[in-house]
């Protein structure tokens, strides 16, 4: 298993939060997922983060939250900052007002002069919270419309990453985790996060006036105002990187709970489920992966309400002290009653904008541990990104080699690929032969400029692949194996991203059998395929794979690279198809690289390979390669042994 490479801190077992206990044994490898180490070196880092630390990163949050809401919406963002301001100083206008209305109240004289001298303050009081009302409600929309534009914005920039990374990265466990994290919750935390920071930001120049207000009546008020909030301050963010710390270490369980849960839940597998009567098995490993999530939850929980409570004590003591305090100041003559009515009044305000202030540290802090999950995706995935071109785009195919190619998957082991030599021309048909697992899909990926060779080259008429970048595939069409069957209708599956051109698609259905598909379709090219819709339809295997020969053969491409193209197909198509491939090829001039276990099929190629665990080992045409003995005649004696001997049974 890989590690992240970002933080090679040791683990620290004595700080960690307990494991739960070992569930009962199971055979899904759920233990190991569970208890892999691999998150408990970042346990370290969560225990040691005080306020301190918290404090510190808040600037740099802070500047991406800004950062966000200003490519979300320059002029909501504009409006929230002014409208935080406009309250900051109604709310210290209203405090001074208060002061006044005290003191008019509070001064001799007969009781009806009193309240009328109190009145033009009472009015402003009045007034200001009028004011302050609406300026809320201006600011809240601007803060809602930043939230809605901003969880757009970084879904686009989530999906558009994932679409352009390099396809090796999917093989990749690192990838699948941080994608998962970053899809599970980091994608939603940044909106949070934005709207936190722009309204903790609201709530700090609310309190620097509130604070000057009060420092002006004593500035001891200010050291009581911060002793009484630390507490909570500190409960609660130490209660929020508990549950984060929890939800990282959980993260590769549930992805795994979550890849169960479908499997449980979707009609691709529904039937093998039953056949194979797989429901209890599953559904116990469902239990035991649930059941691991809900203790280590539960355990955060105990911790988390410890932690308040000690948080309580403390800030209720604090209280305490502030009122006596209080009384003090007033006793000593330190401080006239007016003054400390209005102190009281403020503390109060205060104290609960410090609350809401540290409420709002804690969320901001809090979605940035899950922000830092986006952006340590979003950096992931840059890292995966082709590097920009240094050639012009490809011209008309002349000549496509793989030269010395070895390749090896993310998840290590040996190389799939070693030393491979490869070459097709214009015009061309090679075949690439062999056994289960022999290489043959990984190098036409290769081929197809979906994946690099680690060692080794593949040119385009001479050209690095690497040099050309993404454009290579704009002259490739590769029908995959395990095609994808897109929710889409007909005509989308076959066209894919390209404006569909009636006489192409007529053409690809032709030569793919699509046509006899498409004719039997209720709507016939318009027709869904996706069964999850009313208007949708089922299609079998073969139909299927016939349609994704199809989607091969309408993409105007200089090489056509043909993985299983039939494996799921009937004799009469199957002997359809591959008489069409040939004059696909004859009639749009492309090089065809065609893979398949069919023997018969492959004997018209210009050259057919023979791969063995992923190296080239037989490599000519069909007659000389019958010529020797080796893997090929051995292959394509016994399909042909099996067809023509007599009386089976
Ligand atoms: N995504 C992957 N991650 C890790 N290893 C892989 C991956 N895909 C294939 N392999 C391994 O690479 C080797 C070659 O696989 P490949 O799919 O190229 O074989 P193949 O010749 O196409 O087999 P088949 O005839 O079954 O289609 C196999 O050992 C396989 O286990
Ligand atoms: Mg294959």
């Amino acid at each position: 298993m890989r590690r992240s490479r970002k933080r090679p801190t040791a683990p620290a077992p004595a700080a960690a939060p307990a494991e739960p206990a070992a569930a009962a044994p199971s055979d899904t490898g759920s233990e190991e997922d569970l208890s892999a180490t691999k998150w408990n070196f970042f346990t370290e880092e969560l225990v040691r983060t005080g306020l301190w630390a918290k404090l510190t990163r808040v600037p740099s949050l802070t500047a991406a939250a800004v950062g966000w809401a200003w490519r979300a919406g320059r002029r909501d963002l504009l409006v929230a900052l002014g409208a935080s301001t406009v309250a900051a100083v109604l709310a210290a206008v209203s405090l001074v007002s208060v002061t006044r209305v005290l003191d008019a109240l509070l001064a001799p004289g007969p009781i009806t002069a009193r309240v009328e001298a109190a009145l033009p303050a009472v009015a402003v009081v009045a007034g200001v919270a009028a004011l302050s009302g609406t300026v809320r409600l201006v600011s809240e929309l601007a803060l809602s419309r930043l939230g809605t534009q901003a969880e757009r914005l970084v879904e686009l920039e989530l999906f558009g990453l994932t679409t352009r990374a390099h396809l090796v990265a999917f093989d990749d466990e690192e990838w699948a985790d941080a994608m998962y994290r970053a899809r599970d919750r980091g994608m939603y935390e940044v909106p949070r996060m934005v709207t936190a920071t722009l309204e903790g930001l609201a709530g700090l120049v609310s309190l620097a006036s509130m604070g000057g207000v009060l420092a002006v009546l004593h500035p001891l008020l200010l050291l009581l105002l911060v002793v009484g909030v630390v507490p909570t301050g500190w409960a609660a963010t130490r209660a929020a990187r508990m549950e984060y710390e929890a939800q990282r270490r959980l993260s590769t369980g549930r992805r795994r709970r979550w890849i169960l849960g479908d499997r449980m839940a979707s009609r691709d597998s529904a039937a093998e489920l039953r056949s194979y009567t797989m429901r209890d098995s599953l559904m116990a490993d469902y239990g035991d992966l649930a059941d691991r999530e809900r203790e280590t939850m539960l355990a955060v929980a105990w911790s988390q309400t410890r932690t308040r409570a000690v948080g309580g004590l403390a800030s209720g003591a604090a209280t305490t002290l502030t009122y006596v305090s209080l009384g003090a100041l007033l006793v000593s003559g330190m401080m006239p009653l007016a003054a400390v009515g209005t102190a009281v009044l403020a503390l109060q305000r205060t104290q609960g904008q410090m609350q809401n202030l540290l409420y709002l540290l804690n969320r901001v802090y809090e979605s940035g541990l899950y922000f830092a999950d986006f952006t340590e995706y979003c950096a992931l995935a840059r890292a995966h990104l082709p590097a920009p071109p240094t050639a012009p785009p490809p011209a008309r195919l002349e000549r496509l080699e793989v030269r010395d190619a070895v390749f090896t998957y993310p998840t290590g082991g040996a190389p799939a690929l070693h030393g491979v030599n490869v070459h097709v021309e214009k015009g061309e048909t090679i075949a690439l032969v062999g056994e289960n697992g022999s290489g043959k899909s990984t190098l036409a990926r290769l081929l197809g400029g979906l994946y690099e060779p680690q060692e080794g080259t593949v040119t385009w008429n001479g050209t690095d692949f690497t040099a050309i970048g993404p454009a290579v595939r704009e002259r490739i069409s590769v029908i995959i194996q395990d095609h994808t069957r897109w929710p889409m209708t007909a005509r989308r599956n076959v066209t894919m991203a390209q404006d569909c051109d009636p006489d192409r698609l007529a053409h690809a259905a032709r030569l793919s059998g699509t046509d006899e598909v498409v004719a039997e379709l209720p709507r016939g090219w318009n027709t869904l395929l996706d069964t999850t819709f009313a208007s949708g339809v089922n299609l079998s295997g073969g139909q299927w794979q016939r349609i994704a020969g199809a989607r091969g053969f309408y993409r105007p491409a200089d090489l056509l690279i043909a993985d299983e193209p039939t494996s799921a197909l009937d004799a009469r198509a199957e002997a359809r198809f591959f008489t069409t491939i040939g004059e696909h090829a004859d009639r749009t001039g492309a090089a065809v690289v065609l893979i398949t276990h069919r023997m018969a099929s492959v004997r018209m190629a210009d050259r057919i390979y023979v791969l063995d665990r992923g190296r080239v080992i037989e490599h000519g045409t069909h007659a000389e390669l019958m010529a020797v003995p080796g893997r090929y005649r051995e292959l394509y004696t016994l399909q042909a042994d099996a067809y023509s001997a007599p009386g089976q049974g």
